[in-house]
């Protein structure tokens, strides 16, 4: 079998996201500004393409793959992909293929998802107010994201929720967002927003550190830190009240670098070693340069050299330009 990806501060990578395309049917206000620019399609690797580019990271030890967006699931016939990769994990290649999604088409694909091997979603959801939903996503519809939890849920699907930590938007909500998810037995993730992109309006205004809010919910409950792991960056602890598990993913308090498993590649070939960092490596060329890998084989392992050691994040008043000048939909998160 060929080495496997080992960066030069030892961290093996086996997690790889791809972003599939760019677009999305939201704009959440931390996310994106009210009228991003999206890239042309033709810019866009074919689903072919983002098949070999996977299938050659599973080659080289890759083992959980998550397709992000923008939101995955505009992209058109993305099930002809997922039901590709798929494949590779009934053959015992690839451990988990997973998708993080805002859920406005689960109600669609939930069961095809399922049958083409997918176990596990992560959803985004930020607050559970159809109204203040609304003006997060500015243009999600909460009921039709929450049929299509249920559909996912009722196909089999576990679901982990992904809540953005938001001052003054959801932060008198996160207990409740808690006890609903852990209702219906799936874990939450709540994370701290990060410096990517411009946004229309002050990322500053929005920050609200994690290690505040666990503190808070120390308060009301009885949390244990645990150490279920998933491969991603949060750090679970048990809710004894509830019976579910709360993660918290702290890249501004706490950061998770050292133990980075993961890389992620862009729905035009951009192979990008670090969320907080600008440094990449094209990957389009070698691909489609030759109908064999070896060219791409070679460009992966020289960018995984170059991985740094973490991201270099701040959320400053002083200091209004984000960390990284790209959307956290370009790269997926
Ligand atoms: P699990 O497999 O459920 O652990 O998922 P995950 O947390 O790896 O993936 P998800 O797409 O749900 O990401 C949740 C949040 O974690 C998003 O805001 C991501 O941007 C963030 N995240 C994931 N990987 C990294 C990373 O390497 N660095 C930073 N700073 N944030 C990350
Ligand atoms: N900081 C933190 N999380 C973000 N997400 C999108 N933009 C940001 C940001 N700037 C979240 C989404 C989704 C996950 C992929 O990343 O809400 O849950
Ligand atoms: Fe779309 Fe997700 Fe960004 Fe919201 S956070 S605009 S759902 S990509």
């Amino acid at each position: 079998a060929p080495a496997p990806l080992i960066d030069p501060f030892q961290r093996a990578i086996s997690y790889l996201r791809v972003s599939v395309t760019d677009r999305c049917d939201f704009r959440c206000v931390y996310c994106m500004s009210e009228n991003m620019t999206f890239l042309p399609k033709r810019d866009l690797l074919t689903l072919e393409e983002l098949d070999r580019l996977c299938t050659a990271f599973i080659g080289l030890g890759v083992r959980k793959l998550r397709l992000t967006g923008g939101e995955p699931l505009v992209r058109r016939d993305l099930m002809t992909l997922i039901r590709s990769l798929g494949r590779q994990i009934k053959t015992g290649a690839l451990e988990e293929l997973t998708l993080t999604t805002n859920g406005s088409r689960l109600g669609i694909y939930a069961e095809e998802l399922y049958a083409a091997g997918v176990r596990r979603l992560n959803v985004s959801i930020d607050t559970l107010d159809p109204d203040k939903f609304r003006e997060v996503t500015r243009r999600g519809d909460l009921s039709v994201v929450l049929a299509g939890v249920d559909a996912a849920l009722k196909a089999g699907l576990k679901i982990k929720i992904n809540t953005v930590a938001l001052r003054g938007v959801n932060e008198d909500e996160i207990a409740s967002i808690a006890e609903w998810a852990h209702g219906k037995g799936m874990d939450l993730s709540l994370i701290e927003t990060m410096p990517l992109g411009d946004i229309d309006g002050d990322r500053t205004d929005q920050y609200l550190p994690l290690s505040l809010v666990k503190a808070r919910l120390g308060q009301r409950w009885t949390l244990n830190d645990i150490p279920y792991r998933t491969g991603g960056p949060a750090r679970y602890v048990s809710v004894a009240e509830t019976g579910g598990r709360i993660g918290f993913i702290t890249p501004m308090t706490h950061n998770f670098c050292e133990s980075c498993n993961r890389v992620r590649v862009t729905c035009t070939g951009t192979l990008y070693m670090c969320l907080g960092q600008e440094d990449a490596a094209d990957l389009r060329e070698p691909l489609r340069a030759s109908a064999n890998d070896d060219l791409l084989v070679e460009a992966i392992r020289e960018a995984i050299t170059r991985k740094p050691k973490g991201h270099d994040f701040i959320i400053d008043r002083r200091n209004a330009k984000p960390a990284v000048a790209r959307h956290m939909s370009t790269t997926g998160g």
